[in-house]
């Protein structure tokens, strides 16, 4: 019995056996016309493909390895931001289908117990001001029972920090619910005022100390959770708020 209770998201699931990245397979479709709202899933990924040129873990069956094609009519500048809405939109499904407290790793990790168990990956093709489409790519650990060595310091699935296993068509399907919920949010604004305060409800970190990696150089200070732009605040020593733009940063709490 399907929870699935939105109005145009996921109206089209198209769902594979095997495709490369769930990611390429979205945009092949959005560029053959796929409507907005389709949703693309696969059981196997043979290339899923992580930020920054990484490859993504995706063991058979076990996770859910899915894209969402978008079709705004919004500027492409605004479509950064859409990853830190899905960011909330899975803590949340997460949330509401295992009882797990999902938190956000600013910008849009989202982690139990301060691991990885869900990574996203937006990808656009746009013109300077028309955007074509959007694919919202997100792997969610579901049913993985443990990790090779070099990631298992970092990484979890809810099985993992559960102790039992999930239907993965429910986890999808709320998150899918949250997703409708808040990008309508969004487009009110296009910007994060509407959805800021409940992301940073579920930040982790935040009003800690945190360590900010930046190319010309590092510095700590208090998390203040994001603004409307979805810029983490960081307060320094001196009470001056720094705002630290997602990309070629990294922050660790400390
Ligand atoms: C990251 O944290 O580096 C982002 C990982 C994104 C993985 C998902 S799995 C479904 C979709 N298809 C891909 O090839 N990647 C994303």
């Amino acid at each position: 019995e399907s929870r699935l209770k939105t109005r145009w998201l996921g109206k089209k699931v198209y769902a594979y056996d095997t495709v490369d990245s769930t990611n390429n397979r979205a945009k092949q479709l959005a560029m053959d016309g796929a409507e907005n709202g389709s949703v693309v899933l696969s059981e196997i990924q043979t290339a899923g493909k992580g930020r920054r040129g990484r490859t993504w873990c995706s063991p058979p069956g076990s996770g859910i390895w899915m894209s969402l094609i978008l079709k705004p009519e919004f500027m492409p500048e605004c479509a950064p931001m859409l990853t830190l809405v899905m960011a909330h939109s899975v803590a949340m499904g997460i949330r509401e289908a295992t009882g797990l407290e999902a938190g956000i790793k600013w910008p849009n990790d989202v982690v139990v117990n301060r691991k990885k168990v869900c990574g996203i990956l937006t990808e656009m093709s746009a013109e300077v001001d028309y955007i074509h489409h959007i694919v919202i790519g997100c792997g969610i650990n579901v049913n993985i029972d443990g990790f090779p060595d070099e990631i298992a310091q970092t990484a979890t699935s809810l099985q993992i920090e559960a102790d039992r296993t999930f239907s993965r068509a429910a986890v999808a399907e709320r998150v899918l619910n949250w997703f409708e919920k808040d990008y309508e949010i969004f487009q009110k604004d296009l910007d994060l005022s509407g959805l800021k305060d409940i992301y940073n409800e579920l930040l982790v970190g935040k009003d800690g100390m945190v360590r900010v990696m930046e190319p010309k150089g590092e510095y700590s200070g208090i998390s203040r959770g994001i603004d409307e732009r979805g810029e983490l605040l960081v307060e320094k020593e001196d009470k001056t708020l720094q705002k630290v733009y997602a990309g070629e940063v990294s922050v660790r709490g400390i």
